[in-house]
């Protein structure tokens, strides 16, 4: 059955737009970090401090295929580095996908993230200053994986609502 894939940089929204477009579609919404939460019972956070990233990247790889072969029809919101990692950016080219790349500013990211970053453990830790620096350069090494997804959508400037339209006029 058929995926749509949410991806994008942390912060781009991918949850809260995925859940509204679930509600607008009537298609259920499975968000990935919470898969990966409930098969280990830890939360994100834990898992990165307690086995490290290459753990995590292996177990994220291997939920998101586990959701790729599920029988149903599913909206799925990946994590930020989903694509970026094994050959997670392959698989979103598979004949079942449609997938579609929320697109941000650094601007727009740095100013959502700066007051939401504590569940976030790549940029936790990280000073105003360290983190503009940070996602300014990460965001230019994950746009290779960003930009191979089928569809774009601009997310600066516009509502919730108007984000998930154009999602619905992508998809009709
Ligand atoms: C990550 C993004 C997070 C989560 C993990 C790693 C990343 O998801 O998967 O902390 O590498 O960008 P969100 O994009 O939902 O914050």
């Amino acid at each position: 059955m058929r995926k749509i894939i949410l991806l994008g940089y942390m912060g781009c929204g991918k949850s809260t737009i995925a859940n509204k477009l679930s509600k607008n579609i009537g298609i259920p919404f499975v968000d990935l970090d919470k898969k990966i939460e409930e098969k280990v019972n830890l939360a994100i956070n834990t898992i990165f401090e307690k086995h490290g990233e290459i753990y995590f990247r292996k177990l994220e790889h291997e939920v998101f295929i586990e959701l790729l072969n599920s029988p149903e029809q599913l909206i799925i919101g990946l994590g930020g580095g989903t694509p970026c990692y094994a050959n997670n950016h392959e698989l979103l080219k598979s004949d079942n996908v449609v997938s579609i790349y929320l697109k941000a500013s650094i601007e727009t990211l740095f100013k959502r993230l700066s007051t939401n970053k504590s569940k976030r453990p790549l940029i936790a830790n990280k000073s105003d200053e360290e983190m503009k620096e940070f996602i300014a350069m990460h965001l230019f090494e994950r746009s290779f994986y960003y930009n191979q997804a089928q569809y774009k959508v601009v997310v600066d400037d516009k509502t919730i609502d108007q984000t998930v339209l154009d999602i619905i006029a992508l998809l009709a």
